[in-house]
């Protein structure tokens, strides 16, 4: 674990090498998961920035991930993109995974959109829905909050009061509705893959309140309440986790259900980040 002095220094050291590169000032982030990568294409194009060249970043190792942050305007709001994140299955620590969030604030974004792939577990869902994140469960054995507390960062007990902010909630459903997109709203429980789950699991997790079931999503939205940035956070459903119909599910079927919906998404997000 390293020391608060040195967080912030690998943070000014990253921050430092991206202005280099880019002039653009984001106001809003935006992470894209799995089969969502070409969500990009509505960006207007500022430059982009490899993960591999930005001093301390992790590097993606997912071969569905790209990894690289795009800068640019999207509805004409400065935007940053992460295209490819990073999973703890990768074996990756918490504070990895916040890291380019805490970047993604130092380089002055106040907002974030978030959008993954997940296992549907409401039987009112299917896959191709999308889900508007209301709440989460933090299923994993952890916390990037852990460790020393950077008080110029945020609260040592952040309370989750509005974690996933209500005004854009509404936001987001204004949009759907004024698009005619229907949006489904539920529980995120995002816990450490890489296996999905067990009939048992699925039953379980239904059971404690979660609609959907991801591996990713909650360490970042953590590290970003932390920092009083503002959540909006999608998941598509791209197999269903339903305990009593179990069916054999490959990542094909993930990014084939995630690539598929992501017009869609793509349509709803630009849509928010118009009235953001
Ligand atoms: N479980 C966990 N993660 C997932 C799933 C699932 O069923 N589908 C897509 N990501």
């Amino acid at each position: 674990m390293h020391s608060i002095q040195e967080v912030q220094n690998h943070i000014k050291e990253a921050v430092g090498y991206i202005k280099k590169q880019i002039t653009l000032k984001p106001k809003i982030g935006i992470i894209l998961g799995t089969g969502l990568g070409s969500l990009v294409d509505g960006i207007e194009l500022g430059g982009t920035v490899d993960y591999d060249k930005i001093p301390h970043f992790p590097v993606s190792t997912v071969e569905s991930h790209a990894g690289k942050l795009l800068f640019g305007h999207l509805k004409g709001k400065p935007v940053v993109c992460m295209q490819g994140r990073f999973h703890y299955y990768e074996g990756y620590s918490f504070q990895q995974i916040a890291f380019p969030i805490r970047v993604m604030k130092r380089l002055g974004i106040e907002s974030l959109i978030v959008s993954n792939a997940a296992g549907g577990m409401n039987p009112n869902f299917k896959p191709g829905d999308i889900m508007l994140i209301k709440d989460h469960i933090n299923f994993f054995p952890g916390n990037p909050l852990i460790g020393p507390n950077d008080d110029s960062m945020g609260d040592r007990f952040p309370d989750m009061y509005d974690l996933y902010y209500c005004g854009y909630q509404q936001t987001a459903k204004a949009v759907a509705l004024a698009q005619g997109l229907p949006l489904q709203v539920g529980v995120y429980v995002g816990l450490t893959g890489p296996c999905l789950e067990t009939a048992a699991e699925y039953r379980m997790l239904r059971g404690f309140g979660a609609d959907a079931v991801g591996m990713s999503t909650v360490p970042e939205v953590i590290a970003a309440h932390h920092l009083k940035i503002k959540i909006l956070a999608f998941s598509i459903i791209t197999d269903m986790g339903l305990a009593d119909n179990m069916h054999p599910c490959s990542l094909e079927d993930v990014i084939g259900a995630a690539s598929k919906t992501e017009p869609k998404l793509r349509e709803l997000i630009a849509g928010c980040v118009e009235r953001m």
